[in-house]
């Protein structure tokens, strides 16, 4: 039995340590230096790789490192028989909470508009809103979605939810079909799932569907977005503004007209990241629960692609 850490990312000593303070007998790997593939029967998994998962033939279970699994749905070489599974938990969710917080009180306050009139030393006093003004718009009501949706409508916002099924929320507004959703909404954030239904879903389009002046909240993932549209509606000014911390090309390429956009507002992949420390114990959880051909916790469907 062994587990096998394939990610691109820095972190892998943390994630090392982690693991083997918590059962120091568990054998890790590094991928791609593997001695004996035969003996993997966990992968834990960050970042899409070339990697021949069919190499693995005791592979039990490939676990994300984090709440999304597209990076994983996307490698074809996966057998049927194999478990996905993501990670649920609440640190996730309270640094998802803090960002979108601290990025809608921005905007209400107009603080994003102040940062660009100081740059050009622009004394203007603009609009006072406040939270009653805006009515906020959550695609995607999973597990992040759903509880930080609920947040903010409890702070005082008017809050919409869309979702591919229909899901309850209390004292909240939801719904499946996406234009009924749209309409009348200030502020998307899109924090839906990557699958090949939901991708390029945040387009021109869709756009010209919300209020004028909306703003676009991407944490969801880059290939959600055609990056092209976004620019030509904000040029339109019928947006007022973006801010994206996911993108098509991760790190966001140089040459990207969204990093020097003046209406745009670039984070590096930074809104929410997996606690080593914090997640260790379950990925711990599933190794010996797949070692003892029991069913892992938190596997997705990989029909839905979540
Ligand atoms: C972050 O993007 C995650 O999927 O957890």
């Amino acid at each position: 039995m062994g587990l096998l850490i394939v990610t691109k990312e820095k972190g892998i000593e943390t994630w090392v340590d982690n693991l083997k303070q918590l059962d120091s007998n568990i054998e890790i790997e590094v991928y791609p230096n593997v001695k004996n593939k035969d003996k993997i029967t966990f992968a834990l998994v960050w970042s899409k790789l070339d990697i021949d998962f069919a190499e693995f033939k005791n592979l039990k279970c490939i676990a994300s490192m984090g709440a999304g699994v597209d990076h994983i749905l996307s490698n074809d070489t996966i057998s049927k028989d194999v478990y996905i599974t993501k990670v649920v938990d609440e640190k996730l969710v309270s640094s998802m909470w803090e960002y979108l917080l601290c990025t809608v009180l921005n905007i209400v306050t107009n603080h994003y508009k102040y940062i660009s009139l100081q740059k050009e030393s622009k004394w203007e006093q603009l609009t006072l809103n406040s939270i009653e003004d805006y009515t906020i718009g959550f695609m995607g009501l999973g597990q992040l979605g759903g509880e930080i949706s609920n947040r903010f409508n409890k702070f005082g916002f008017s809050v919409k939810g869309f979702s591919n099924s229909k899901k309850q929320i209390q004292d909240m507004e939801t719904f499946t079909n996406l234009d009924e959703f749209l309409d009348g909404v200030d502020i998307l954030i899109n924090l839906l799932p990557l699958t090949k239904d939901t991708k390029g879903i945040l387009n021109k389009n869709l756009f010209y569907k919300l209020n004028k002046n909306a703003y676009i909240i991407n944490v969801g993932r880059g290939s959600h977005l055609v990056e092209d549209d976004l620019l030509e509606v904000l040029d339109s000014k019928h947006l007022n503004g973006a801010i994206l911390d996911v993108f098509e090309k991760e790190p966001l390429p140089k040459e990207s007209l969204l990093w020097t956009h003046p209406n745009i507002i670039v984070t590096p992949h930074s809104a929410s990241l997996t606690d080593p420390n914090s997640v260790s114990m379950q990925i711990i959880e599933n190794f010996k629960r797949v070692s003892k051909n029991l069913i892992p916790y938190n596997i997705i469907d990989r029909n839905k692609g979540y």
